[in-house]
């Protein structure tokens, strides 16, 4: 998935113990997203993590299809978090400015079966995400059907929150869970990650960790990654050694 031609679904997103790092714009500086967006490409993120933000199902409001398409040629892969109410009426528009995952919540989703298969017929990766206080069985009939499985470790809604300790258990229910039916999904964690907590995601079964104000708020950017890539690698490593 890291190759520009290879964006779009057909191999395996996820290459086994391996920990990916999305950069989450939500925590850049607004008036100049696209140089945040290269800077986190020249970085080594993997991916772009653009949160869309609709004043109902989260009270802020967050970027558009406009910026998704304005981003589409930064080099790497665009991730699309959905936190709106009815996510399957713009799926198709943010697939078209050129996301490469679209995750919608379980929460604000009707038909949250019938959104991913439409999210993967148009030709990308289809994720689910969970807010803290909702339980994996929310996403357990779904869990054959999606290719990443996204995790929030804060309330949705804002940059620059503190992680949520108390969601690492269902991190951990959620490896074990995919490991039996869908060994290839990814779990990605999103809301206060840094290299403390990326480390504790990590060991705990996370493959992609969104971060927002961590990489964003630092003035060196590559540091910042190299940081929570260190972390991360510590975490996934004990999680390897644990046989887990
Ligand atoms: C919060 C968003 C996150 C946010 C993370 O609702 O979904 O992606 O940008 O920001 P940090 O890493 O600052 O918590
Ligand atoms: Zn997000």
């Amino acid at each position: 998935m890291n190759s520009c031609t290879s964006y779009r679904r057909g191999a395996s997103i996820e290459e086994t113990g391996r920990i990916y790092i999305s950069a989450s714009l939500l925590g850049a500086d607004h008036s100049r997203l696209r140089e945040a967006a290269l800077e986190a490409a020249r970085a080594g993120v993997e991916y772009l993590h653009i949160d869309v933000m609709d004043g109902h199902f989260v009270p802020n409001l967050a970027f558009g299809p406009g910026v998704v398409a304005g981003l589409r040629d930064v080099g790497i892969p665009l991730m699309v978090h959905l936190m709106v109410t009815g996510p399957e009426r713009h799926v198709e528009a943010f697939i078209r400015a050129g996301a490469a995952s679209v995750t919608v919540h379980s929460e604000a989703c009707s038909d949250a079966r019938g959104t991913l298969a439409t999210i993967r017929s148009l030709g990308a990766y289809a994720g689910l995400a969970l807010s803290p206080g909702t339980p994996l069985d929310a996403a357990a009939a779904l869990l054959a059907e999606l290719d990443l499985l996204l995790l929030m470790t804060v309330n949705p809604g804002y940059s620059g929150q503190s992680f949520m300790p108390e969601v690492l258990p269902k991190i951990r229910a959620a490896a074990a869970a995919l490991r039996g039916v869908n060994p290839a999904a990814m779990i990605e964690v999103d809301g206060g990650i840094g290299p403390e907590t990326g480390y504790l995601a990590a060991q705990a079964g996370a493959t992609i960790l969104a971060a927002g104000s961590s990489l964003f708020a630092r003035g060196d950017m590559a540091s910042a990654v190299a940081a929570l890539r260190a972390a991360a690698a510590r975490g996934s490593g004990q999680r390897a050694r644990a046989g887990l």
